[in-house]
């Protein structure tokens, strides 16, 4: 694992092996994989095209930009995940990937080389603005002119949300990770161990501070979006394809009203590295 404070941290947690898992229910793409990738989908240049996927965890989203012609490259601060990363790519050898150990803020590819950056998840868990902006300059640096970045930030407001919809609210210890969330986004489980459905030391984000971060770092024709919409509330009824179409009309119809955003589990800020080469 790459040497950093924050290691232990998601050591503890992810160590626990919940994420290989965690976007799917019976081999089916849940509502988050299944918004993550419909957004992208429409920022993401064609394939084939040079991606590169930073804190790609155990791989799902690698895995599908692969079968669909992408040359991708995966990194992850965690031993175990780029393993099960690796492990993805060799059970589809006719559209293997690349994975291996970097953190966001040095990542080993060359200046100018990529076509698209995603960050779904080191935004998470740099907690600092200014380890944030290093894994934004990093993307920068890797990015071709008119290349684009896709940056995903949690929700300021999720723990509290989630905790009302489970109840989890009427536990002390965990209503006093809500309250803090909502003063200053530090996302601090005291017992990460007993609670790991509390998640692990984390940055929230307010959408408009996640655009100002991608903007700070050098992007323009940032858009932000919500993933999830509030259906992610209810995900019990996924499998159910009325309630599902249901759910999917409904983070489609606020997806980019301000005054919604904040309702999705997660924010996704897209961006254009400036100096696109104009074509003609
Ligand atoms: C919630 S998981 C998301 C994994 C995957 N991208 C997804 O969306 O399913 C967050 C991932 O970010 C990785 N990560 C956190 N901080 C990182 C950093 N500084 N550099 C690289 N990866 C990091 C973690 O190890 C973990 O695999």
């Amino acid at each position: 694992m790459v040497d950093d404070p924050l290691a232990a941290h998601l050591s503890a947690h992810y160590d626990l092996g919940f994420e290989r898992d965690r976007l799917f229910r019976d081999g089916e793409p849940r509502l988050e994989l299944t918004r993550t990738l419909e957004l992208l989908d429409r920022f993401l240049p064609s394939a084939p095209a040079r991606l590169i996927d930073v804190g790609g965890g155990p791989g799902a989203y690698a895995a599908i930009w692969a079968r669909q012609g992408y040359d991708v490259h995966l990194y992850d601060v965690l031993e175990l995940h780029v393993q099960q990363a690796q492990q993805a790519s060799d059970a589809q050898p006719e559209h293997s990937f690349t994975a291996q150990v970097a953190d966001a803020r040095s990542i080993p590819e060359p200046d100018a080389s990529a076509d698209a950056v995603v960050l779904l998840g080191p935004l998470y868990h740099l907690t600092e603005p200014a380890e944030r902006a290093a894994a934004l300059l990093e993307a920068w640096r890797i990015l071709k002119p008119g290349g684009v970045v896709a940056a995903v930030g949690i929700s300021r407001s999720s723990a509290l949300l989630d905790g009302l919809w489970r109840g989890w609210l009427g536990y002390p210890v965990f209503r006093a990770i809500a309250e803090r969330d909502l003063v200053d986004g530090q996302h601090r489980n005291p017992d990460p161990i007993r609670y790991p459905q509390w998640f692990t030391t984390a940055y929230f984000h307010r959408p408009e501070e996640l655009v100002a971060e991608v903007k700070d770092a050098g992007f323009d024709a940032v858009s932000l979006l919500g993933i999830e919409g509030p259906g992610w509330l209810m995900q019990e009824h996924w499998s159910d394809p009325d309630r599902r179409e249901q759910m999917l009309l409904a983070a489609r119809a606020v997806e980019s009203e301000p005054t919604m955003s904040g309702l999705s589990a997660h924010l996704l800020a897209v961006g254009t590295k400036p100096g696109a080469v104009q074509p003609g």
